[in-house]
């Protein structure tokens, strides 16, 4: 009995998980080559992704976001970055770790599956909205891996 309590409290209350959440292929013009393919996000929290709405993320608090994506190009050198994205101009996300090799294995190799992981904080001074987040990643040639999903920032 004590041991199904437990169960019930670690189910249920205080433990999240990576959620797979929805995203789309960044823009690009017509007949431009694709050159990496994003196979799965992930973000942590993210209660609302089995109703696909967007991530409610805590102004104030860490989230998690991982991918696994395929690259067609090299890089021993890579950069990355999340972005407000609008019609308008592409905001960068302010004091997050730019360097990707730091969170994915580096060199990349053309073909091969890999995973990214990255912890930002979400600040408290981020309006509370819901945002389309844009994240690259590229190398010195500006090859990139590229996708948009949404997140919704609470008070
Ligand atoms: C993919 O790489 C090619 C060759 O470097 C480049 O011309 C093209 O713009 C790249 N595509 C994207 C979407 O960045």
């Amino acid at each position: 009995m004590k041991y199904y309590a437990l169960f019930l409290l670690f189910g249920f209350v205080g433990y999240s998980v990576s959620e797979v959440i929805q995203f789309r292929n960044c823009d690009y013009p017509e007949g431009t080559k694709l050159n990496c393919t994003v196979h799965e996000v992930r973000v942590n929290p993210c209660a609302e992704a089995s109703q696909e709405k967007p991530c409610r993320l805590q102004r104030g608090e860490d989230a998690s976001i991982a991918f696994d994506y395929t690259a067609d190009f090299e890089g021993s050198t890579l950069e990355s970055r999340a972005y407000w994205a609008s019609q308008v101009i592409d905001l960068p996300f302010v004091g997050m770790e730019t360097n990707a090799c730091a969170k994915t294995v580096c060199p990349v190799q053309p073909g091969q599956k890999q995973t990214y992981d990255i912890k930002i904080p979400i600040m408290k001074s981020y309006p509370a909205r819901t945002y389309d987040v844009k994240w690259r990643m590229w190398n010195a040639q500006n090859q990139e891996c590229c996708f948009i999903f949404a997140i919704k920032l609470q008070k």
